[in-house]
């Protein structure tokens, strides 16, 4: 038996993305169903991100979400980089004319749109199995799933799909696989220091982050090969401090870990982020490697530009936006692509690349201490560039 239903979007995908667009699509007037392959409680265990840019904050606040941000989220106007035993603070504050970041993990935010889904009356399907889309090229795409010994089906006008994968072909996909990942932990136990620590040390990158300042989340630049079993809390904790300097060291409060994971780093981006009647966002269109915090910022940026296009559609029924999405957010995808490539490749220890290698990263290292001028360029990559670039432009 089949359940038909209808919508005007159907979201795939309850991260971040997919229930900030349903926010804003319903805050329009603009029906919209969310259908997520897993739960609710397993979506909020996925500790990612905890960098949030000014375009990702207003957008918490445009949906009213934004209170319990404001309250317990960190502003952070500089972060620092660690190097041969040298400190570097990149001042954002000064560098960028006054822009900061908020410091804030993305399982929180996720907790609180889940939490206002209820008041926006925003329906959302967890555990929906076999998640699939249909006749994307004709005037009512299809999606259906499969839940409770039922198959679902729900007609629509368009797809927002934030989570799936593409249709083989239609789509051109560009991938780099790093050979590391990251080794992640979190601990109710205040952080080493009030700002970031990005490090590179011999021994490999590592990141002394935090959720408050009663719980750190720090991450090692370990081999693709590692599993997370062979790394106890006292050793993760061990192989952190030879990473860090002494100063880190005698600030370093350990303790039982909360959460522990490896994730590899990857660049990837689908090319254009549309197929049809379904539009590509967040992590469905394009994945950067965390070192510059980018991830969650640009699903924000694309949701922010796919939820104007389709209002604009519905309620003035121009497509002037929903043809420009594409082209619009991955001119603004690649530069934070090249961001995120570039500050891995400045922070993190690349066997591969020989001794050549090893030098030139030392020069860059070496001139980002030393040039005004480079510490801008990060500054400014780092608090979110602007939306649009103004004319020209890759094609
Ligand atoms: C965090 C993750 C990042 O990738 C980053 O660049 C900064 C902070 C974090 O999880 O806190």
């Amino acid at each position: 038996m089949t359940a038909r239903t209808r919508t005007q979007v159907a979201i795939v995908g309850a991260g971040p993305s997919g229930l900030l667009l349903g926010q804003l699509l319903a805050k329009a007037g603009i029906d919209a169903v969310i259908v997520e392959r897993q739960t609710g409680a397993h979506v909020l265990g996925r500790i990612r991100a905890g960098v949030l840019e000014q375009v990702c904050v207003d957008l918490l606040d445009e949906v009213g979400v934004g209170a319990r941000m404001h309250r317990e989220g960190l502003v952070h106007g500089g972060f620092e980089m660690l190097w041969r035993g040298q400190r570097h603070r990149i001042d954002m504050r000064r560098l960028t004319g006054g822009k900061s970041v908020m410091v804030y993990g993305q399982t929180e935010l996720t907790r609180d749109l889940m939490d206002a889904r209820h008041a926006a009356d925003l329906p959302t399907v967890y555990e929906a199995a076999n998640v699939a889309v249909h006749e994307l090229d004709e005037a009512w795409p299809r999606l259906t799933y499969e839940k409770n010994g039922l198959t679902h089906e729900i007609v629509c006008d368009f797809h927002g799909v934030c989570r799936a994968s593409v249709p083989p072909g239609a789509i051109t996909v560009y991938e780099k696989v790093y050979p590391f990942g990251w080794l992640g932990l979190l601990s109710d136990t205040p952080p080493v220091s009030h700002e970031l620590i990005y490090v590179n040390s011999p021994r490999g990158f590592s990141l002394c982050s935090m959720r408050s300042s009663t719980r750190s989340r720090y991450y090692l630049q370990v081999p693709l090969t590692e599993k997370v079993e062979n790394w106890s809390d006292d050793a993760f904790w061990d192989e952190l401090r030879l990473r860090l300097d002494d100063r880190g060291c005698a600030a370093l409060v350990t303790g039982p870990s909360l959460e522990k994971s490896i994730a590899p780093l990857r660049s990837f981006v689908a090319e254009p982020l549309r197929f049809g009647r379904m539009f590509l966002a967040g992590d469905a269109g394009h994945i950067v490697p965390p070192t510059g915090a980018k991830g969650l910022n640009l699903a924000a940026t694309d949701v922010k530009v796919l939820a104007a296009a389709l209002i604009e559609h519905f309620h003035e029924r121009s497509d002037a936006g929903l043809e420009a999405y594409s082209p619009r957010c991955l001119r603004r995808v690649w530069r934070a692509e090249r961001f995120s490539w570039w500050f891995t490749s400045l922070t993190h220890r690349f066997p591969e690349g020989g001794a050549i290698g090893a030098r030139l990263q030392d020069a860059e290292l070496d001139y980002l201490f030393h040039s005004e001028h480079a510490a801008h360029t990060v500054a400014e990559n780092y608090v979110g560039l602007p939306l649009d670039f103004g004319e020209g432009g890759p094609s």
